[in-house]
This record gives structure tokens, sequence and C-alpha cells, in this order.
């Protein structure tokens, strides 16, 4: 079968419902027809400073919200990037082989780095990217599962798949981003018109895989409305009540046409509750299953050992050709 390959960052306590709907959902649907690796990229959670214990943590409950959320250890590779050192030794060569101008182009370095003041910024940031591409090559993927905001960064992977095989021969296979459109973006509850983010200004925006089910609907109720009364999906002039339709629609399945007509006549209150219902339904287990398998940490080690062994099976593979190719001496 193709390959697929996506991760998400332990960067903190929990995944929100745009990692979920995003990402999430799309590798567990992915994970049947695919050969599939799935990692927790602590290496690019460092790129900004990082309290080492609670990095530790907030590792082991990505992993295990990973697994609450379907993905299914039996099926795929799941493993932590700092288990596998080929990660960082192939993003050296493509650092080598990435231009100045080219890594500056990358918009989500802009927007991090001007919020940090672009001197406080680590060179780690900058080369952000770079990491990423030599994640994904490694393991030869075909696609890529990321929501919109990866884009950028899968094509700067497709680009260095390219400008490698070209200057050192067939190696790589050019990776293509796999987007979903309806669930690319998951807008922040108060700000509709800004990606929902573990960075935003306000939690309130947020939804969290693991808030209790009090906050979720709480957060839900009180997500920014529209002016008007109308419940129809409309991105510019109605952005919030197009996010609260996007959100239910993925996850009841409904067509966001059909609950329009659902909702037809009714008021803004009563989507929100209804979909307060929905989404506390869809998490509540999740949740559970998290604290199941965060009390047994032992266990969830072992499990990701067993990811790491086989990743580093791959990998090492990759590495052992890529540098032959770039000439460097075999060691004995
Ligand atoms: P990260 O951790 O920021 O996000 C993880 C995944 O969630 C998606 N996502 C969203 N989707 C819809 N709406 C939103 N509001 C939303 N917010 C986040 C992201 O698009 C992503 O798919 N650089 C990556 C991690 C990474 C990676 C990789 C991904 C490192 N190496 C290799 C794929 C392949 C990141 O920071 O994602």
């Amino acid at each position: 079968p193709a390959r697929i390959l996506s991760g998400m960052q332990p960067s903190a306590d929990s995944l929100h419902l745009g990692n979920y709907l995003g990402a999430l959902l799309n590798w567990v649907r992915m994970q049947d027809e695919y050969d599939a690796f799935f990692f927790i990229p602590d290496l690019h959670a460092i790129t900004v400073p990082q309290d080492p214990e609670i990095l530790a943590r907030r590792t082991r409950i990505t992993a295990a919200q990973y697994i609450a959320g379907g993905v299914d250890v039996e099926k795929c590779t799941l493993f932590v990037q700092s288990h596998v050192p080929e990660h960082a030794q192939l993003a050296w060569v493509f650092n080598c082989l990435t231009g100045f101008g080219e890594a500056s182009r990358m918009t989500q370095f802009k927007d991090k780095s001007q919020k940090q003041g672009a001197d406080h910024a680590s060179v780690g940031l900058f080369t952000y990217p770079i990491l990423q591409a030599a994640d994904i090559l490694l393991y030869n993927p075909q696609l890529v599962p990321v929501g919109e905001d990866q884009r950028q960064h899968v094509e700067l992977s497709r680009d260095l798949a390219q400008r490698f095989n070209s200057r050192f021969g067939e190696t790589f296979v050019v990776p293509q981003p796999a987007i979903q459109k309806d669930t690319a973006k998951i807008y922040d509850l108060q700000h509709p018109n800004a990606k929902m983010s573990k960075s935003a200004q306000s939690p309130a925006g947020l939804v969290n895989l693991l808030d209790d089910p009090k906050t979720i609907a709480k957060r839900i109720k009180s997500a920014v409305t529209d002016d008007g009364s109308e419940i129809r999906f409309d991105r510019e002039s109605k952005p919030g009540i197009s996010n609260l339709l996007t959100i239910q629609s993925v996850i009841t399945g409904t067509p966001v046409a059909q609950l329009e007509t659902d909702y037809q006549g009714k008021m803004y209150g009563h989507l929100k509750v209804e979909l307060a219902e929905i989404v506390v339904e869809r998490l509540s287990p999740i949740r559970q299953r998290v604290e199941e398998l965060l009390s047994d940490p032992a266990e969830l080690d072992r499990l990701l050992a067993v990811g790491a062994e086989k990743a580093r099976g791959f990998a090492a593979g990759t590495i052992d050709e890529v540098y032959r190719k770039v000439g460097f001496l075999p060691a004995r």
C-alpha cells in the first residue's frame, strides 16, 4: 500500500478541536488503507523554550491522545521523533541544501518569530520546516495528511526531494499534502477569522480534547456569532456560524447543506446547544481513554518503543543511502 506520515507537536497539555478535526480524524480514516507513520515531533517542540518535565509529560499525553482518538498501534507505526536519531541526521543534510532566502520565506517562521521578537527566535525555529522535510522524506510517503496551515511546509519537502533527486540521483518520493477541504481549517470560537490555535490570546476560543464537558459546552455556547439570525454557511459574512456548521458537519458526517435545511427557521442558540452536546458526546470517551492510558505510563512507553524500533528500521536505510550518495565515507 501507499504510505502516509504525519505528526502533531506536544506543545500543550491537550490537542484542540482543530487538531482533531483537521488532522487526527483523517489519520484514523486513512490508517486502514495506507501504511501509516504517526509520530510526536518533540524535536520541533524545543524550537521554542520548553520546561523539560512538562515536555516529557506532554509527549506522553500527545501519544495517548493519538491512541484514544483512534490511532491503532497494530495497524500503524507510532513513535516519538527524538527516539529516531535519523530525523536530525537527515535534517542536517537538508539544511545544507536549503537556501537562506528560501527558508526566510516560510510564513510560519515569520509569524512565530514576530511574536517572540526576531532577536529571541532560535535558529531552530528558522530551520524548523527543514526538519519537517526530513521527517517526511525519511519514510518516503506519497501523502502527508495535514491541515491547510502546513501546506507550505509540505511544499518545501517536495522541493527538497526534487532537489536531492536531481543532484544525487533518484532517492526520494515527492510527497503530496492530503488536505481535507472542509476540515482544512477550524477557526477560533471567539475570533472566527483566525485559525483555532494553541497560541490563541485567550483560551475562550479553544475547545481542547481533554477539557471537561462543562467547559466544552460553555465554550461552544459562548462562541461569537454573526449579525443576522439565519443559520447559513457563508465564510465571508457569517464566519462564526460557518465555523460551527463545519464542526457539526465533520463530527456527524452530515453535509453542511443538510444542516442548513435542518436549522431553517431556528435560532443561533439552538445550533449552539445541539452542537455543544454533539462535541461533548464525541470527546468524553476520548478523554476517559486518555486517562486510562496515562494511568499506565510504562505500557505507553513500551508501545512507543516498539514504534521507534519499527521506524528506525526504515529510517536507517534512508540515511545509509543518503550518506553514501552525498559522498560520506562509509563507517567500518
Ligand atoms: P501542529 O502541531 O501545529 O498541528 C497538528 C495538525 O493539526 C492541524 N491543525 C489544524 N487543522 C485545522 N484547523 C486548525 N485550526 C488547525 N490547527 C492545527 C495542522 O495542520 C496539523 O496537521 N509542523 C507540524 C508538525 C510536524 C509535521 C511533521 C506534520 C512536524 N513534522 C511532518 C506533518 C509531517 C505542526 O506544527 O503541526
